[in-house]
């Protein structure tokens, strides 16, 4: 099953907010539901976003009452300005909008041509992504040592990307391989994507694994009880520094002390060239709910102040490596991240 998918006009993506407790499938009509589905994080995952963007843009060429392609042209605009504002750190969304909109404009056809040439394309990025997984997964694996155990952050499994994952695509593939692995599952607050959906999808596929408290990984590494971490990314700026779910730069930090592997793994689509380094990375700063209430309980005092930024930089000085479809690339970031995506292009 894959995490997005759109037929005649409707996009099915899985709701994640509902799991572990329910698997459920939300159909989208239009591009506002889309953008709201992705805002309210029903879908989340850098690459998943990606895909999600894209379908939103091809179900507003849909809906779209315009006569002409001009007119088409105008209202994806408009589209595409609200799809484009859900979410501000995963560039995924970015990338998938822009080829979109750079496809549109270079396509000198009618209305209704227009309309089925933009589906095409929004399904050609949700297939590639699952073949850039694929690779990923296969020189992400090769890191994993047979008995390794391994810290792993957020979600960055089948449900962050239309399918297989970044991150936890090389575990499962280690696993796959025949490797006897253990994963160290960060419950990662305060959405608790890896205890609601990194344990389960583990389960699904029999990786052996434990749940931890966030604040437990700095204990496991001390005591040698983890070899490496693996993470994903929603932004890779051009010096390698790297934008992922908050409370990444902490582990970074901790697995450098205590001489464990640091990988981030990404497609190349999560690649920003066009900034320095991290610090200009865009952080989204999310409801001050997500704090204070778990599952709609109130777990601290009316009127509380509170700070939610969903992601940090870690810097790359604490990457051992970033694993992207193209292969690995190691220090130093900048030259070797320029060679590789010229090479890209
Ligand atoms: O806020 P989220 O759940 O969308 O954040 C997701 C992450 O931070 C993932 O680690 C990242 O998107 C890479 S996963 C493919």
């Amino acid at each position: 099953m894959r995490t997005i998918e759109m037929h005649d006009g409707v996009v099915k993506m899985v709701d994640q907010r509902k799991l572990p407790r329910q698997l459920e499938m939300v159909e989208c009509r239009d591009y506002r539901a889309v953008a709201h589905a992705i805002k309210d994080m029903t879908i989340r995952g850098a690459p998943a976003i990606g895909a999600a963007a894209a379908f939103g843009l091809a179900l507003a060429a849909r809906e779209s009452c315009a006569a002409s392609r001009d007119e088409l042209l105008r209202d994806l605009d408009a589209a595409e300005k609200i799809l484009r504002a859900t979410r501000p750190t995963a560039v995924n969304l970015m990338w998938a909008l822009d080829r979109m909109m750079k496809f549109a404009r270079a396509q000198n056809a009618g209305v209704g041509d227009l309309r089925d040439a933009l589906a095409s394309e929004a399904q050609r990025i949700a297939d590639e992504d699952v073949e850039t997984n694929r690779k990923m997964a296969q020189f992400g694996a090769a890191l994993i040592d047979d008995g390794d155990t391994i810290i792993h952050h957020c979600n960055t499994g089948p449900l962050a990307t239309v399918d297989i994952g970044t991150a936890l695509g090389c575990i499962i593939q280690a696993h796959r391989d025949g490797k006897k692995i253990h994963v160290l599952v960060d419950e990662t607050r305060p959405r608790l994507q890896g205890a609601r959906l990194t344990a389960w999808e583990l389960q699904q596929y029999g990786v052996p694994m434990t749940l931890i408290a966030d604040n437990a990984s700095g204990y496991y590494l001390r005591k040698g009880l983890a070899q490496k971490c693996f993470v994903g990314a929603d932004r890779v700026a051009a010096n390698g520094d790297v934008a992922n779910k908050i409370g990444t730069y902490k582990l970074a930090v901790v697995a450098k002390e205590n001489g464990a592997p640091f990988y981030a793994v990404m497609p190349t689509t999560t690649i920003d060239m066009t900034l320095a380094d991290g610090d200009a990375i865009p952080i989204e700063e999310r409801d001050a709910r997500e704090v204070t209430h778990i599952e709609g309980m109130q777990i601290a005092p009316d009127g509380v102040r509170v700070g939610n930024p969903a992601f940090d930089v870690t810097p790359h000085k604490y990457i051992t490596a970033l694993v992207t479809e193209r292969g690995i690339v190691r220090a130093p970031f900048k030259e070797n991240l320029l060679r590789l995506m010229d090479a890209a292009d």
